[in-house]
């Protein structure tokens, strides 16, 4: 092996041992305790959570279930903090003690539907102390879920493809769901991922009209009654009754969680798919760019430019103007184009001769508010039906895009490729340079670069930072990095930018290669590729929208014990209450008793 140089600040630690077991691992310097968890109080008069007798009333109170992603928002002030935490799905078997798929109660159906969407909670740090608490008396704490009212806006907003017999206008939809990962704007609001929709639908083959029927397919909308019956206490989850209910998730939510009383936001000029998360950066010129994925095998990436710049005075006017910036501009999707001869991508995840999976990209115009570039779609049907005008346009299907996010110094734009076991297969998109794996099993990470440095570009260079996996395996690639020296990494989904620039990278394997976890790699210098493994978390986890501030980190611990024939009278994990317990999703804070920084050197953290 090389001699080890100087560690990247903010590495400085020894990388903890793949993840097993029923626990949360960091590394030996460091302390972790949980902040929230799914039924914990968020509103103050919040009833204690009971396993056994939970209502929708008291759900709507508490802490969401299944936290993904999370977001910290500085109030004035030393050591206080907005918390968003997005609450993606329910996991029935392991939220009630008696549950039946085929017949649910309408209070387990309704609590579901207040155990989704979004909380806010005030975070504070007393003077002395490693670690923020949570507070339930704060003004801002809310509850956003499945049935809060919510805004369309943008060009799709009163479409008559989102008109229902409850909003014949088409502009009120209640409620957010499947809300995954996000992303904070400059403005100081968050955006919030609708993703997997379908799964709560029934009867797609229902749905009136042929258009109809063909546009739920390509989202994946099922036949049949739903996995979870909701169709049976409210008719809008019914498509043969309401087949535009569909087409009201699967958006962008702008959320301002400094205001409590805010409406969520459906955004459709970003476009409507499997919104992992979207992340804003602002371009040379003041305009914004937000970047997305659409997180299934063969979607795209894509990113979104505003028509107007953002103002950066500050005051409730400008930021109440910034609040309008994704309402107008452009959608585009990605093409990429590999650089090496195709014959050299032979789907082993072999280097082609030039040493690098990479080449150039496109930026693909969709639509530009009533405008739309896409042959036979109108505007409206590009932002609803945004995966099919990607289709027409000819976008790079890839393998399950997950978060995009632009580096915060250098510009570079970073999407984690979480895995496609489909890559390669019979009547599947064979390998390409931008997914040069068949069975891709393990993912991989690629580093975009805007043309000219600018993210309203519409070309761009890219290659391949890390082709993730055992690191002892043939077609593993650790950007160069000496391979007998990383952690090795599988399944890469959110990501997330620490002062120093590393790029943390949180897991979303299913148990391969060990539990999941979270990771960090530097970007730049001789360390470039080094990937170290910080901590690890409980059987069937799933890691989640990291924060890493300078003194602490925060990760969700989502669907803890999350495994095939768990139920809560035979759970996999008693995290993190331990015992006899059963799991919750929560909110783990990590921090240094010593005080030092996270990955810094020593104490003082220098
Ligand atoms: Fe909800 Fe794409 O992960
Ligand atoms: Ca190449
Ligand atoms: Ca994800
Ligand atoms: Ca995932």
């Amino acid at each position: 092996a090389a001699a080890a140089g100087p560690t990247a600040p903010g590495t400085a630690f020894t990388p903890v041992p793949t993840g097993t077991g029923d626990r949360v691992v960091v590394p030996e310097e460091y302390r972790h305790e949980v902040l929230i968890r799914w039924g914990d109080p968020v509103l103050p008069d919040a009833p204690p959570f009971d396993f056994d007798r939970q209502t929708a009333v008291a759900q709507a109170r508490q802490f969401g279930v299944n936290n993904d992603y999370c977001a910290l928002l500085p109030l004035r002030g030393r050591d206080r903090w907005l918390m968003v935490s997005n609450h993606e799905y329910a996991t029935e078997p392991l939220m009630f003690g008696h549950w039946d798929p085929d017949r649910p109660t309408e209070e387990q159906v309704r609590t579901a539907w207040e155990a989704h969407g979004l909380s806010v909670v005030l975070l504070e740090r007393a003077p002395g102390e490693g670690l923020p608490r949570v507070r339930t008396d704060a003004r801002w704490n809310r509850r956003i879920t499945l049935t809060t009212p919510c805004e369309v806006r943008g060009p799709a907003a009163g479409s008559r493809y989102l008109r229902t017999s409850a909003d014949p206008g088409g502009v009120r939809v209640l409620g957010t769901m499947a809300n995954c990962s996000g992303g904070k704007t400059p403005w100081g609001t968050v955006l919030s991922g609708e993703e997997n929709v379908h799964v709560p639908f029934a009867h797609a083959d229902a749905a009136p009209t042929a258009q109809q029927r063909a546009a739920l397919r390509r989202y994946g909308f099922a036949p049949g009654p739903s996995l979870r019956k909701w169709e049976r206490y409210d008719r809008r989850f019914d498509l043969g009754r309401e087949p535009n209910e569909a087409n009201r998730f699967g958006w962008i939510v702008e959320i301002d969680p400094y205001d409590p009383h805010s409406t969520p936001v459906k955004r459709t000029a970003l476009g409507r798919f499997k919104h992992e998360a979207a992340n804003v950066v602002v371009a040379p010129d003041g305009r914004v760019t937000a970047y997305m994925g659409d997180d299934e095998r063969f979607e795209y990436l894509y990113k979104f430019v505003s028509d107007r710049r953002m103002r950066t005075g500050g005051s409730a006017t400008d930021r109440e103007y910034n609040q309008t910036l994704l309402d107008s501009g452009t959608l585009y999707a990605a093409r990429f184009t590999g650089d090496g001869p195709a014959e050299e991508i032979d789907g082993s995840g072999r280097l082609p001769a030039d040493g690098e999976f990479d080449g150039s990209g496109r930026w693909l115009p969709l639509a530009h508010n009533g405008h739309s570039f896409v042959d036979g779609m109108t505007a409206e049907e590009v932002y609803v039906f945004t995966r099919q005008a990607a289709d027409r346009a000819g976008a790079t299907a890839m393998d399950r895009p997950e978060d995009v996010e632009p580096h915060p110094y250098t510009g570079r734009v970073y999407a984690a490729l979480t895995n496609n076991d489909y890559r390669g297969a019979a009547g599947a998109p064979a390998a390409d340079e931008a997914n040069p794996r068949a069975a891709n099993r393990d993912g991989h990470v690629l580093e975009l670069e805007e043309h000219g440095g600018d993210a309203t570009a519409e070309r761009f260079r890219w290659r391949l930072m890390l082709v993730c996996g055992d690191p002892a395996a043939p077609g593993t690639y650790y950007a160069g990095y000496d391979k007998s020296r990383v952690s090795a990494l599988s399944c890469p989904d959110n990501i997330a930018f620490d002062r120093h620039g590393n790029l943390w990278l949180t897991t979303d394997n299913s148990g391969r290669l060990g539990n999941d976890g979270l990771y960090v790699v530097p970007t730049e210098g001789p360390e470039r590729g080094r990937v170290k493994r910080f901590m690890t978390i409980p059987v069937g986890a799933e890691a989640c929208g990291p924060v890493v501030e300078d003194d602490f980190v925060l990760l969700s611990v989502q669907h803890p014990g999350e495994v095939a024939g768990a139920d809560a009278q035979h759970p996999a994990s008693h995290w993190p209450d331990g015992g006899a317990s059963r799991p919750r999703a929560a909110v783990v804070a990590v921090w240094r008793p010593d005080g030092g920084g996270i990955g810094m050197a020593g104490p003082s953290g220098a």
